[in-house]
């Protein structure tokens, strides 16, 4: 990675770990501390203003903005969460590994207890900034040869692609939990920062259940939105 590059995303993680409203060091401070010229970093402040994530104040400053992600019903993938706010998505492959299906998680796969399982552990980060952790199951039958794939792009693409499989519909429920200290370590929160765990397991056109996803979002990074509606 270029250095410049590395300028970059150091800036826009620097963003990140602002809160909300708050406001940057001016044009030169800031150019001193990253070691870049003016004309550079206006560049990217510019492309981090087109990107939603700073707004300017006339005479006043620069100041970020309220980034939290906002997640509606729709049955979407991370990185097409991303992309549609025009942020980068990566992914780092933390661990992948094969288990043997047991108990609850058989049963949620209606899978026979000792069947076949792809174990895939992975730290998502959006324009540089840790979003989530994601820990997914598969049943190994329906993904022959998956954990050799190169697991750091789109699973759901993977899936679609290689695979012909889609989740087109999913159950998930939503729990606050506090960090382990490994998670506090990737998604860079204290110990006391409250995650959001979501559990999904995706079904396919089939209604088999092809995927469990428990992903563990920051807290302070995310809003989840459903509608609810009164028994007829
Ligand atoms: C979301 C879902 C996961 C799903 C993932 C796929 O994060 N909560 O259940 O596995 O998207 O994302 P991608 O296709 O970017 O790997």
């Amino acid at each position: 990675m270029s250095r410049l590059r590395d300028v970059r995303e150091a800036l826009s993680q620097r963003v990140y770990a602002m809160a909300p409203h708050e406001m940057l060091p001016r044009e030169r401070d800031l150019a001193e501390e990253l070691g870049v010229s003016r004309t550079s970093l206006r560049q990217w402040l510019r492309e981090l203003t087109e990107a939603g994530l700073i707004y300017s104040v006339r005479g006043k400053g620069t100041f970020v903005s309220d980034r939290r992600i906002s997640k509606g019903t729709g049955l979407t993938s991370f990185t097409e969460d991303m992309v549609e706010r025009g942020m980068h998505p990566a992914t780092t492959v933390l661990n992948v590994r094969q288990a043997l299906a047991e108990g609850s998680i058989a049963e949620e796969f209606s899978l026979a207890p000792g069947s076949l399982l792809h174990c895939i552990d992975r730290l998502r980060t959006a324009d540089g900034a840790p979003m989530c952790i994601e820990q997914v199951h598969l049943p190994a039958e329906y993904f022959p040869g998956l954990l050799r794939e190169d697991l750091s792009g789109s699973l759901y693409d993977i899936m679609r692609r290689q695979y012909g499989v889609e989740v087109v519909f999913a159950r998930q429920h939503v729990r606050a939990v506090a960090p382990t200290a490994a998670q506090a370590r990737l998604l860079q929160v204290s110990r006391n920062a409250p995650l959001l765990e979501v559990c999904r397991i995706g079904f396919d056109p089939r209604h088999r259940a092809i995927e469990r996803a428990v992903t563990t979002y920051r807290g302070d990074r995310y809003d989840f939105f459903m509608t609810i509606r009164r028994d007829a």
